[in-house]
């Protein structure tokens, strides 16, 4: 088996973390218009809510998002907390351990819940039902593992409004021979499908999907007054909290309130994120709360730093402290379709793969790779262009696209139905300043990402069916009851499954997952239920792209930094080193960060 590593030319990027929250940063209308002279550091952002209005006709869409002033929220939260704290609950592990148990038969999760045993059952049901959910459209054939933390984000860092975030836990480029695309770098969970040969391979990282979820975000929105009229009795996790629980007989079996979100769809969501649906592109030099920034702001000019790239490849002299820049990593298979274009203004869309490849062309050495010497040679490149056009149209809203690829099996669902080959053929990716300027960073020597960048649709898809993926949730509806009201807007979508006789049985296409996000991860790779590829590679393999920047990065002080032992590998010099030591280091680095409140 360690063989067959040799051939492996995997780079272990960036685990990129990622945090989704409540909350994007509420500006005042007046600020649309002067994005381009004011980008500062935001206050801690307004809450972001999308009120799901009922609706009493079906002819139109009428879920519409509105931003909640946080006037409205401190009424709420002092008319319902009590002065006098209550008894506070006594925190015990779910049943002392971490649960491994399986949701599907190729879906398994650990759940490490540290709240009271009566709550941590709702999470564990909650995450059960909503990976059978994506289960449904998903298909899984090599089996993966999530990995799943509930517990008060507070012990380490304190961000209320963060619901929780979720990562591929460790990410590959795949080797020569296996896999479609050889030069984008993969989440775990879906180069396990492509890479069978490893299987049993210690290359994996243990987990495929990493998801933390905040029990702060939840007992930030309790209702204490409704939790004791519910039959709470002060002790153990009151109900009414952000997270809602459907089927909660502990509590009556109460109803979603206004403020309350639906558990499986914040799960599902970072699920989501977890399997790939995230970008390495980002404001590395710009973003207030990025190392990066903090190294160079004083020194170089600000409008030089406003510039979006990849990943980059750093790190830390110990003697030293200044961080070394070498060059630019690969980018993720998500943004292999990403096309960034503002048609307000006369340049050309962008693609951001070739953009990437452009960038990995860029590399310093030595002292010439110290940060200050980076930047100021980036500057004059003809890199920098692409970097400096890409932020000034990402600083406006609707200028990035993810272009689906074509289908990769001539009977997707998407072809056949003329509803879905007509409707879906890119959709719109959220940018705009906010999120430009992240305020959640997660960092360590081989990873580097402003936290919430370029990872969710834009915000006119939260009254469709591709609601899942905007950067707000819908609240005050079950999952089942928003995606109902979405699906009553678009037509029928039927698809045929093979069942396991052969035979064909027609199903109606109605998931959470909605139909346009579902071909964000299809363009990915993964088999779906609408384009079922079962992972066999189709069609020209791309070539494996060579940059003169290759040996620069891969031999540079990254890995000789780095007490992991490496594999290295016999030609090229590429080097393995799977980032095992991701989970405790990495979030409490990221966590460490997290100052939002
Ligand atoms: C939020 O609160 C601040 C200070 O309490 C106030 O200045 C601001 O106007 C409020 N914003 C809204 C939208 O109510
Ligand atoms: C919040 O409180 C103010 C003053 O107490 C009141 O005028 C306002 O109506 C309240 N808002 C809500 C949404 O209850
Ligand atoms: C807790 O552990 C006991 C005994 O080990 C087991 O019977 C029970 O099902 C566990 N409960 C949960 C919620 O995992
Ligand atoms: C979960 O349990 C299965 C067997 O029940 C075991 O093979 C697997 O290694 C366990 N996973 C973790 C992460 O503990
Ligand atoms: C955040 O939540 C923790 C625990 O629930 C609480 O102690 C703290 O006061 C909260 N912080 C803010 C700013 O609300
Ligand atoms: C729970 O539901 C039952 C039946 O609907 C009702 O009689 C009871 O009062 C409810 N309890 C609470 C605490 O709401
Ligand atoms: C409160 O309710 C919990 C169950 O939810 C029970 O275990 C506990 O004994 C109750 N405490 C009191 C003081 O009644
Ligand atoms: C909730 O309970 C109802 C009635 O028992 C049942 O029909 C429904 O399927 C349950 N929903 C979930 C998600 O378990
Ligand atoms: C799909 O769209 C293409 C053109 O974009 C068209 O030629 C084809 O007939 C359409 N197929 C269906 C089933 O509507
Ligand atoms: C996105 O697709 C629409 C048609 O569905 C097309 O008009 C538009 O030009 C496309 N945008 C980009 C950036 O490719
Ligand atoms: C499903 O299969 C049947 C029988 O082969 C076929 O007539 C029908 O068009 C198919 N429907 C879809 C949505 O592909
Ligand atoms: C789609 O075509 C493949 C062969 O190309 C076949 O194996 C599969 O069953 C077809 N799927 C459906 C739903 O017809």
């Amino acid at each position: 088996m360690k063989r067959a590593l040799y051939h492996l030319h995997v780079l272990v990027l960036l685990l990129s973390i990622f945090i989704v929250h409540s909350t994007i940063h509420a500006k005042d209308d007046n600020d649309v218009t002067s994005i381009h002279h004011l980008i500062q550091p935001r206050e801690p952002a307004d809450d972001f809510t999308i009120t799901a209005t009922t609706t009493t006709t079906t002819t139109t869409t009428t879920s519409t998002a509105t931003h909640a002033s946080n006037s409205t929220k401190t009424n709420a939260t002092q008319t319902h907390t009590p002065w006098v704290p209550l008894k506070p609950a006594t925190p015990l592990h779910y049943n002392q351990s971490v649960v491994n148990r399986t949701a599907t038969p190729t879906i398994a999760y650990q759940l490490n819940c540290k709240v009271d045993d009566p709550f941590c059952i709702k999470v564990e049901n909650g995450i059960k039902q909503a990976i059978s959910e994506f289960s449904k459209v998903v298909d899984i054939k090599t089996n993966i593992n999530i990995q799943v933390s509930y517990y008060s984000f507070c012990t380490t860092g304190c961000s209320n409004t963060s619901y929780g975030f979720g990562i591929p836990s460790s990410q590959f480029i795949l080797p020569f021979n296996e896999g479609p695309d050889l030069n984008h770098v993969y989440p775990q969970a879906l180069a396990k499908q492509y890479v069978h040969s490893f299987n049993t391979s210690s290359v994996w990282s243990a987990s495929d999907v990493t998801i933390e979820l905040n029990h702060d975000a939840y007992m930030q929105s309790v209702d204490y007054e409704k939790a004791s009229s519910l039959g709470w009795n002060g002790t153990g996790v009151p109900p009414t909290g952000r997270f809602w629980f459907v089927n909660d007989t502990s509590y009556n079996n109460t109803s979603i309130e206004k403020d309350q979100v639906d558990f499986r769809y914040v799960f599902l969501h970072e699920l989501l994120h977890g399997l790939g649906f995230l970008s390495s592109w980002a404001a590395y030099f710009w973003s207030s709360s990025s190392p990066f920034r903090q190294l160079v702001e004083n020194v170089v000019d600000d409008d030089n730093l406003k510039m979006i790239t990849p990943g980059m490849y750093w790190f830390v002299d110990d003697n030293y402290g200044p961080t070394y820049i070498t060059g630019f990593q690969s980018t993720m298979i998500f943004d292999k379709y990403l096309v960034s274009y503002d048609s307000s203004s006369d340049q050309p869309p962008m693609n951001l793969s070739q953009l990437g490849f452009s960038m990995q062309d860029f590399c310093r050495q030595d002292t010439d790779s110290f940060i200050l010497n980076f930047v100021s040679s980036f500057r004059v490149s003809s890199q920098a262009v692409g970097a400096t056009n890409l932020w000034n149209a990402m600083i406006e809203p609707g200028t990035l696209f993810f272009n689906f690829s074509a289908p990769a099996v001539s009977n997707s669902t998407y072809l056949t139905d003329a509803y879905l080959n007509q409707t879906y053929h890119n959709m719109t990716l959220l940018t705009g300043a906010a999120i430009l300027d992240t305020q959640l960073e997660q960092f360590d020597q081989d990873t580097n990402r402003p936290g919430a960048a370029i990872s969710h649709v834009d915000d006119i898809y939260s009254s469709t069916v591709d609601f899942l993926m905007a950067k707000g949730f819908i609240s005050g509806k079950s999952l089942e009851d928003i995606t109902q009201e979405m699906y009553q807007n678009i037509p029928v979508i039927y698809y045929n499954v093979t069942s396991h006789n052969n035979s064909i049985i027609t199903k109606t296409y109605a998931s959470p997952i909605g139909p346009g996000i579902l071909r964000i991860l299809d363009s990915m790779g993964y088999s779906t239920a609408l384009t079922n590829t079962s992972y066999v590679a189709m069609g020209v393999q791309t070539a494996k792209f060579r940059s003169p920047c290759d040996d620069i990065n891969d031999n540079g002080p990254v890995q000789s930094s780095t007490t992991e032992p490496s594999v290295a590998s016999g030609d090229g010099g590429l080097v393995l080193s799977p980032n095992y030591c991701f989970s405790g280091i990495v979030l409490a680095l990221m966590l460490a960060l997290l100052h939002l409140d």
